[in-house]
């Protein structure tokens, strides 16, 4: 049953204020395009074609502007909303009427990722069958990510939310593919101490029964925090960077849709034109002459 993907753009962003006080964090610029377009396309490019995209009241407007209902980008978009931000493993309630038992990949808005080797384990991911598959990222501070360890033979030992002594140094990125499960595991969850429904509570229900799996990416894979003031100019240099010295664009939605075969060249030049006074029209324009 195809994988339906729940992109969480909510929160209050309150560590980028004043930048979010008037706008949502995951619409701000990475560079040349919206924060979220990064983790649209990670959606993407493991081959899922309708996502669920859950805002606060507040932002849902600025998602529905940027995306409408998806069909330009051959995808199949549905909007809810998170009321207040009672936590990720929320997102589960909230799309479960919209999931109608399958199972889902979700993807936390701010999460950036990149690399060589990363669409085949996107690809990978979304075939597992039944359980959760979630990912470990060396990083130096992992007291403020759920972290993750394992024992000798690799298998995970432990699942904890920001450790103030973490035992390994491996986070664990905001990216999880569940089977249809979810929701129900989510509705057995009790909040935390901050009152929230953690998603590390939902992984934990999947580890208590031997159903969880960890993939550790690599150091050839970029994973980036986009959500304090330097973690945003990190990656938007991170992003310029490669984008000015290959001439290829990251995370061009159209691109991928195209790639994909989830829309034609005509769809290509139909989006280009509504961006063509901008660098990125101009690189849609070039596809088809520099594949
Ligand atoms: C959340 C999760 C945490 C995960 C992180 C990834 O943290 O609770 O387990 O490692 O996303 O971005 P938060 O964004 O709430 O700080």
């Amino acid at each position: 049953m195809d994988r339906m993907g729940i992109l969480l753009a909510g929160g209050s962003g309150t560590r980028l204020a004043p930048l979010t006080t008037a706008v949502s964090k995951q619409i701000l610029p990475i560079y040349d395009k919206p924060m979220v377009y990064y983790p649209m396309s990670s959606l993407m490019l493991a081959g899922i074609q309708e996502v669920l995209i859950i805002s606060t009241p507040r932002d849902l407007g600025f998602f529905k502007a940027l995306f409408g209902d998806g069909s330009s980008l051959g995808l199949k978009i549905h909007y809810a909303e998170q009321a207040k931000p009672a936590g990720i493993a929320e997102a589960l309630l909230i799309a479960e009427p919209y999931l109608k038992g399958r199972p889902c990949c979700l993807i936390l808005g701010d999460n950036f990722f990149y690399g060589e080797g990363l669409p085949a384990l996107l690809r990978q991911a979304n075939q597992s069958a039944s359980g959760a598959s979630i990912f470990g990222y060396r990083v130096q501070n992992p007291t403020d990510y759920g972290v993750v360890t394992f024992d000798s033979d690799g298998s995970v030992t432990s699942i904890e939310e920001k450790p103030n002594a973490p035992k390994s140094n491996y986070a664990i990125p905001g990216l999880y593919f569940y089977d249809a499960s979810a929701p129900t595991r989510a509705r057995e969850l009790q909040p935390s101490a901050r009152g929230e429904l953690e998603i590390t509570d939902l992984n934990r229900s999947y580890l208590s029964q031997k159903q969880l799996k960890v993939e550790l990416l690599g150091r050839g894979i970029a994973w980036l925090d986009t959500g304090t003031p330097q973690g945003l100019l990190e990656a938007s240099n991170f992003v310029q960077a490669i984008e000015h010295r290959q001439g290829l664009k990251i995370s061009c939605l159209e691109e991928i849709a195209w790639r994909m075969k989830f829309i034609d060249a005509d769809g290509v030049r139909r989006a280009a034109a509504a961006y063509k006074n901008s660098e990125y029209g101009k690189y849609l324009l070039s596809l088809e002459e520099n594949q």
